[in-house]
């Protein structure tokens, strides 16, 4: 993948047409990690050729696993595993990486990890991760900022997470399919992607229950087997799509969507006034065309609440709706660093705390910006859009992280962005 830096848009092209919304990263990414598990291959459909996912497989290459992509496929042979470190890197690289130690404490009862990297939405801490680990039998030390795990038996555990944390309810998930007994992991994220992950894991012999509640039941089994698995569809993805096409007044129609684990977001687009239909199982149909209002208090929430991951693109259309809209980021502490990108424009923003009000204006136009995280990037090319003029996106590698092709796929509706 070319290494592009900055991205230039020309605001006011109304967004028209067919998106294909890509594979979830969210999904792929621990999706990726449970393939350690298996005894033989493993071949992923629908995986989005992002960055993020290349550093996935290569730390999966570092670990001895053979791994290849042809297109959106993605084949892990995980028969032999030669490692048991995450290299620094790539752990500093990709905050994510942290999910294959519940894999490699699963297959080989131990793991090597720096503290995980990533974008810089907040604290981010693993500490219920390692406390799972702990409970689960593994000892777990800290040696010149490596984070070293060891199990001589790894047992299955009732776990209560203090919030519903969905890397840790993961990682402890990949701990447990292979684990002695019963894992129960109270108070579980419910997010979509936990459910894909449950799938694949079953697809490939484990014993999960419950995922998608707030209570995952895991039975150990002695081996698990690889498959052939569809990631699911990137909602975030598709809530950004639809926030593009809102903010140009557009219509859009996407396919590959699904319907359900974007329906926090859609029940808001519609408040706002957009029309939005689905059509079979996996086409979601947008018309923009009306006066949009703002939306009621957007407060971001553990799933099925409103998603932190879609509150910065959601955010940027608000900021050009004539009215006032308020947002309370309730997940991470420091998700409003778009902001001050988005006043560049002409946005009206203030914010105390946890809490942003946006006064909408109709006007903003073109400035220099810095992305400053995957979805914050993503928000800067949203408002791009109406901006007048030229809009110029530094730092533009965050969003390459979450967003397959993004400039040619909001070119193929209309848009006029590209690289540079
Ligand atoms: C995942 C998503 C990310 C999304 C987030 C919340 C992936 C790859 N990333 O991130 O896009 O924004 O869920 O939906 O799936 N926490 C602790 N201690 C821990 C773990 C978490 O205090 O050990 C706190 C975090 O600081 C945060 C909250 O729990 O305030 C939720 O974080 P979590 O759900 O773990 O987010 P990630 O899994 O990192």
């Amino acid at each position: 993948m070319s290494v592009r830096q900055a991205i230039s848009l020309r605001g006011g092209k109304r967004l028209e047409g067919e998106i294909q919304v890509q594979g979830a990263k969210n999904s792929a990414l621990p999706v990726l990690a449970a393939a350690v598990l298996c005894r033989t291959q493993v071949t992923l459909y629908n995986c989005p050729s992002l960055t993020d996912c290349d550093a996935a497989m290569r730390i999966l290459t570092a670990l001895g696993c053979g791994c290849r992509r042809e297109g959106g496929a993605v084949t892990i042979n995980p028969s032999v595993i030669t490692s048991v470190e995450i290299p620094s890197g790539l752990m500093r690289e990709m905050r994510s990486s942290v999910i294959f130690s519940g894999a490699l404490l699963g297959r080989e009862k131990q793991c090597r990890l720096s503290f995980p990297g990533g974008c810089e939405i907040g604290a981010r801490p693993i500490d219920f991760h390692i406390a799972a680990f702990k409970k689960m039998g593994a000892s777990v030390s800290d040696e010149h900022g490596c984070l070293i795990c060891r199990a001589d038996r790894l047992t299955g555990a009732k776990i209560s997470l203090p919030l519903p944390s969905v890397g840790a309810t993961e990682n402890i998930m990949l701990a447990a399919v292979l684990a002695e007994g019963v894992t129960e992991i109270h108070n579980a994220a419910r997010e979509p992607e936990i459910v894909d992950l449950a799938q694949f894991l079953t697809k490939c012999g484990a014993r999960i229950s419950g995922a998608g509640s707030g209570l995952v039941i895991i039975e150990g089994v002695s081996e698990l087997h690889g498959c052939d698995y569809t990631i699911m569809s990137d909602r975030i993805a598709a809530a950004t799509y639809l926030c593009c096409g809102a903010i140009t007044r557009g219509e859009l129609l996407l396919t590959k969507a699904d319907y359900l684990s974007c329906q926090p977001v859609l029940s808001v687009l519609e408040q706002m006034g957009c029309s939005i239909y689905s059509f079979g199982s996996d086409s979601l149909y947008l018309n923009a065309r009306k006066k949009l209002k703002p939306p009621p208090m957007i407060r971001t929430a553990a799933h099925p609440g409103f998603p932190t991951d879609a509150q910065p693109v959601l955010m940027a259309l608000c900021a050009s709706i004539p009215g006032t809209s308020i947002f309370v980021e309730t997940i991470f502490e420091n998700r409003y660093r778009h902001v001050s990108e988005l006043i560049r424009l002409g946005a009206k923003i203030n914010v105390e705390g946890r809490v942003a009000v946006v006064e909408g204006t109709e006007r903003l136009s073109g400035a220099e910006l810095m992305a400053t995280d995957l979805r914050g990037g993503a928000a800067m090319i949203t408002a791009g859009l109406i901006a007048e003029g030229v809009t110029r996106i530094g730092n533009a590698a965050y969003i390459y992280r979450g967003y397959e092709d993004i400039e040619k796929t909001l070119r193929s509706v209309g848009a006029d962005i590209k690289p540079l």
